[in-house]
């Protein structure tokens, strides 16, 4: 029978409190500053509140964030690699001091938690971003989110009684609910699928080919905030469904949707996504080719090479590594540079620029690199969304 796996640190994290419930903070805060989250903070307070962050229990200090940055490991030594900061502007630190419990609302101005504020600091951006991202440039989105949050960071714990009603109630799967599921279905062991993007045949090789050797696929599409010309996520998830109700056998899949926002952090976030998969109960984590990369800051295979810079038994996950998948004329199937001698001409594979072309043309991706179902999904959304 699957046991679950540790989550990350032992202990799956859960901050969240019955809204019904008089908590003691409730009567201190009553009178205490108001910080409204940004998408991006609210998705980490989601994430922490939920456990998918464990053993994170609110916004890293300043210890855990040079740690992180520097070393890739919390101040405890557990292996971490993305700093999960609350920035704010300099106007709005100036009405803060430690000590004092700060409640967050969200965008919409209702009261999602609290915050016990027991540091405020001013981090080296600059580092971080070389550092976490490895440009200072601020073309890169993850870099420039970095920079929109604000340059001073609050530190501390959080509690939170009211959770963003979820975006896609049926593949709304917190790190505890998914672990059950896949508990009662008896897999020892699951592999997890990050994504952001419509599932392509590529992908869909690529997680049957690591489907073969463990007991359940998760396929864990992140739904959090993307980049502007990222296909939106209502349109990817309508491609898991028809792929789901066509391709793949029901009981051996599990979709679940990842409300985290991207950071585009290549390597670090390969990491990354690595160990929140792991405290939603998988065993093994797949990472292909330019995973989490964006425009040409990362190499190829940057994304598998960090891992060898980790202690398997600290992170405890098993990434699953794949080439550059495509679809081979010469062997007439999906394959790779290790399974296939066809030279280039004989491969097919779009870039995400190239495909994003062909739809605005109104043009389906060929059958080698979509399934068919999904291509009309798809070649509908960008109608829809043009006018056309
Ligand atoms: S990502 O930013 O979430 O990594 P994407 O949704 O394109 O982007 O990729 C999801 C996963 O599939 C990542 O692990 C990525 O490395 C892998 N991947 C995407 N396309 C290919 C491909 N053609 N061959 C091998 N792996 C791929």
């Amino acid at each position: 029978m699957y046991s679950g796996l540790d989550p990350h640190g032992g202990v799956l994290i859960n901050r969240q409190v019955p809204a019904t419930e008089p908590a003691p903070w409730q009567e201190k805060t009553h009178a205490t500053p108001i910080l409204t989250l940004s998408e991006r903070a609210l998705a980490d307070v989601e994430m922490i509140a939920t456990g998918g962050l464990s053993p994170l229990t609110g916004f890293m200090g300043e210890r855990d964030y040079r740690a992180v940055v520097e070393t890739m490991h919390l101040a405890n030594g557990l292996p971490w690699t993305i700093p999960i900061t609350l920035g704010v502007s300099e106007a709005v630190a100036e009405g803060l001091s430690p000590g004092l419990w700060v409640r967050l609302q969200n965008p919409a101005g209702q009261l999602v938690g609290v915050m016990e504020l027991q540091e405020i600091y001013r981090p080296n951006q600059e580092r971080e971003a070389e550092k976490v991202y490895k440009t200072t440039e601020t073309a890169h989105p993850g870099v420039q989110a970095m920079y929109e949050q604000g340059p001073v960071y609050l530190g501390g714990p959080i509690w939170v009684w009211q959770l963003p009603p979820p975006p896609f109630p049926q593949y709304h799967l917190p790190p505890e609910k998914s672990r059950q599921i896949f508990r009662e279905r008896g897999w020892r062991t699951v592999v997890g699928f990050q994504t952001r993007n419509p599932i392509h045949r590529a992908h869909e090789y690529i997680q049957k080919c690591a489907l073969e050797i463990v007991d359940g696929l998760f396929l864990h599409p992140l739904v959090g905030a993307t980049k502007s010309d990222d296909i939106p996520a209502p349109v990817r998830m309508r491609c898991y469904e028809v792929m789901l109700a066509h391709y793949f056998p029901p009981e051996r899949v599990v979709l679940g949707v990842n409300p985290a926002a991207m950071r585009y952090a290549g390597p670090r976030e390969a990491i990354f996504h690595a160990i929140v998969r792991k405290n939603y109960g998988c065993t093994h984590f797949i990472v292909g080719r330019d995973h989490a990369g964006v425009g040409n800051y990362y190499g190829t295979y940057e994304a598998q090479e960090i891992f060898r810079e980790f202690d398997p038994q600290a992170l405890g996950i098993t990434p699953l590594f794949f080439e550059h998948a495509f679809y081979c004329r010469r062997t007439q199937g999906m394959a790779t540079s290790k399974t296939s001698p066809s030279p280039p001409e004989e491969r097919i594979h779009l870039s995400g620029t190239k495909v994003r072309e062909l739809l605005r043309r109104g043009e389906a991706p060929p059958p080698e690199f979509s399934r068919p179902e999904v291509a009309a999904i798809l070649v509908a959304a960008m109608r829809e969304s043009t006018g056309a």
